[in-house]
């Protein structure tokens, strides 16, 4: 029997990609919220030849998680948890994204906490956003409340991100989600390191996939910037979730790593330069 290998977003995008390679040494359960793009990935990778299954599940809803958690439990020994899903800015308003992104996080690992063993990786996927957002709006003395109190982390978060105008809350609230991802992923590499588990986040930073096509306007701006001067391909974002969540790694957790194409590396930070004077009077007092 196959290892199982759990892929939130595995409907498109780097979660599809990540289903057919990793779908050659495990079998693979698929989830997200759409169920007709859960089927046609499903049949995609079925044709393949992959032993695959398809889950409904909102990652934003921790009972929808651990029923998830549940299911891939009992089919078998939980190898990895690849953690794709998502929402960008042009996808859902700044509270969706901040419940996909940031407490959808919370509940993936918090759930698959309970049903992983030893040996066993989770990778949660950021966002080079997380690096390019002004560190000074990100709310880091909020975070905390995510291992204590996710309803009211929820709160705190939301209450700083609507300090911002209207305009701009989705794109703030992508920011911070993401940069809180990598920060509980590496507080909770502890956690999970009790149990042999690893935790690793991955920050993608442009890529062609669904999410990807929607933001290409504003992204071909940052590309003239990277050291590689093109969107990434799925399959180079998926083989390094593979390797990071392989036993090869083994030694690898609590770090995020960056995958961007040398945009970060270069110094220029097209988002800050268009934002900087709308981020210069906050307050930063609240706890
Ligand atoms: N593409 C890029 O340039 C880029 C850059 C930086 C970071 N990322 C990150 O990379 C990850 C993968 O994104 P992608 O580019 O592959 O985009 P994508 O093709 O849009 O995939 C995102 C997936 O997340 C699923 N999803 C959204 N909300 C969900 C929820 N509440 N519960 C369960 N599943 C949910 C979507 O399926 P349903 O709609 O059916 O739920 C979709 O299949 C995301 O976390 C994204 O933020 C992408």
């Amino acid at each position: 029997m196959k290892d199982v290998c759990v892929i939130t977003g595995g409907g498109s995008g780097m979660g599809l990609a990540t289903a057919r390679l990793m779908g050659k040494d495990y079998s693979i359960i698929i989830c997200g919220r759409s169920v007709k793009k859960l089927e046609n990935a499903f049949d995609d990778l079925q044709a393949e030849g992959i032993d695959v299954e398809a889950f409904a599940c909102d990652v934003s809803d921790y009972k929808s998680v651990e029923n998830l958690a549940k299911y891939a439990k009992e089919k078998g020994r939980i190898a990895a948890v690849i953690h794709a899903a998502g929402m960008s800015p042009h996808m859902g308003n700044a509270k969706q994204i901040m419940e996909v992104n940031a407490l959808g996080t919370v509940n993936i690992n918090n759930a698959f906490f309970h049903v992983m063993e030893e040996g066993s990786c989770i990778i949660d996927v950021s966002s080079m956003s997380a690096y390019l957002t002004p560190k000074i709006i990100m709310p880091v003395n909020l975070y905390k409340y995510s291992v204590t109190n996710p309803e009211l982390f929820m709160t705190k978060m939301m209450r700083r991100v609507n300090l911002f105008p209207g305009n701009v809350r989705a794109g703030v609230a992508y920011g911070i989600s993401k940069h809180f991802d990598i920060w509980f992923a590496k507080q909770d590499a502890a956690r999970f390191g009790k149990k042999g588990i690893r935790v690793v986040s991955v920050s993608p930073g442009n890529f062609e996939t669904p999410m990807g096509e929607l933001e290409k306007e504003e992204a071909d701006a940052y590309t003239k910037h990277c050291a590689i001067k093109r969107f990434g391909h799925v399959d180079e974002i998926a083989s390094l979730f593979a390797y990071c969540a392989s036993p090869s790694a083994g030694y690898l957790t609590g770090v995020d790593i960056l995958c961007d194409g040398g945009l970060v590396a270069s110094g220029v930070n097209p988002l800050m330069k268009n934002n900087i004077n709308k981020f210069k009077n906050l307050n930063h007092n609240e706890t």
